[in-house]
C-alpha cells in the first residue's frame, strides 16, 4: 500500500534496465519504496540493475519478461502480484529502431511496433486488471513527444508511440473511479546512450522527478520538460509543407 504520504512502497518495473525506469526507482527508493521487481529480458545488464538497486537498500526481484512474448504476460506478470500488492507499474520498456534500416526492412519495423505497441497493450492489460483486483494502484506510461505528429524523422517509433498514447489514455478513462491511476509521460528526447541530443531534451533523472510529482498529484499526463506541452501544441498547428521543412 502507498504510505501516508502517497509514495508507492512496491514498484513493478517493465523494462528493468531502462534508464528512465532506473532513475525513477532510484528516486522512489530513496523516498520509501521498499520493494522492487524488475521485469525484463534476462542479461548481465538486468542483474546488474537488480544489484545497483539492492545496494540502496531496496528487496529486489527479478522475473523475466519479453515484450514481444504476449502470450506469457499472464502468467509472468501474474507471478509478481501473486506475492503481494503493487503500488506503482512503471511501463518503461521500448525500442527506438533504426528509422533509416527500418523502412526499408519491414520486418524490423514491426519488431519496432510490436515492442512499442502490441506488447505494451498487453502488459498494460494485465497489469491494469490485477491493479483492478487489489483496488489500487498507479500504471504510468511512457510514451514520447514522438507520438504527437509523424515526422520523417521517426515515423516508425512515432507511430507506435501514437498507438500506446491514445491506448493509454482511453484504459485511464476506463479505470476512472477504481482506485486504479493511469499517467501518461511524454518525455521530449532524454539524453541517454544510443540517442541523439536535441532541443528541450531533458534526462532521465528529470523524467524520475516528473513521474514522482506527477503521482502525488495524480495527473493524467505529464510533459518532460514542462514547456514542451506548449510547443508540441503549436507544432500540432503548424501545416504539413512547413511542418516537414522544420528540424524537429
Ligand atoms: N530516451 C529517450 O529519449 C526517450 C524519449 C521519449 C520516450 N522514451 C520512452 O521511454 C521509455 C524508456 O526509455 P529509456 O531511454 O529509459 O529506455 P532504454 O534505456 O533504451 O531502455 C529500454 C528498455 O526497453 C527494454 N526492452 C526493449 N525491448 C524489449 C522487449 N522485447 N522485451 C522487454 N524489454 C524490452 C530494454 O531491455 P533490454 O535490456 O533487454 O534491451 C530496456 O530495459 C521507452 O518506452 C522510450 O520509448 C524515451
Amino acid at each position: 500500500m502507498k504510505d501516508a504520504f502517497g509514495a508507492p512502497q512496491s514498484l513493478l518495473l517493465l523494462g528493468g534496465t531502462s534508464a528512465i525506469g532506473l532513475a525513477t526507482a532510484r528516486r522512489l527508493i530513496a523516498r520509501r519504496t521498499r520493494t522492487v521487481w524488475l521485469a525484463g529480458r534476462p542479461s548481465p545488464e538486468l542483474a546488474a540493475a537488480a544489484a545497483s538497486l539492492r545496494a540502496l537498500g531496496a528487496e529486489v526481484r527479478v522475473v523475466p519478461f519479453d515484450a514481444l512474448d504476449t502470450d506469457a504476460h499472464a502468467e509472468r506478470l501474474g507471478q509478481v502480484f501473486a506475492e503481494g500488492d503493487v503500488d506503482l507499474v512503471l511501463l518503461a520498456f521500448g525500442v527506438l529502431g533504426d528509422q533509416t534500416r527500418d523502412e526499408s526492412d519491414p520486418a524490423a519495423a514491426v519488431r519496432v511496433a510490436q515492442t512499442n505497441y502490441t506488447g505494451a497493450v498487453s502488459a498494460a492489460l494485465v497489469c491494469a486488471g490485477a491493479l483492478q483486483a487489489q483496488g489500487h494502484g498507479s500504471l504510468v506510461v511512457l510514451s514520447s513527444v514522438a507520438g504527437e505528429r509523424g515526422r520523417r524523422a521517426d515515423f516508425i517509433y512515432g507511430s507506435s508511440k501514437a498507438g500506446l498514447d491514445v491506448f493509454a489514455q482511453g484504459l485511464g478513462d476506463a479505470l476512472y473511479g477504481t482506485g486504479v491511476h493511469v499517467m501518461v509521460v511524454r518525455p521530449g528526447a532524454v539524453r541517454t546512450a544510443g540517442r541523439p541530443d536535441a532541443p528541450l531534451s531533458t534526462t532521465p533523472e528529470a523524467v524520475a522527478g516528473a513521474i514522482e510529482l506527477g503521482l502525488r498529484r495524480r495527473s493524467e499526463t505529464v510533459w518532460v520538460p514542462g514547456p514542451l506541452r506548449l510547443v508540441a501544441s503549436a507544432l500540432r498547428h503548424v501545416p504539413r509543407p512547413l511542418h516537414r521543412r522544420l528540424p524537429v
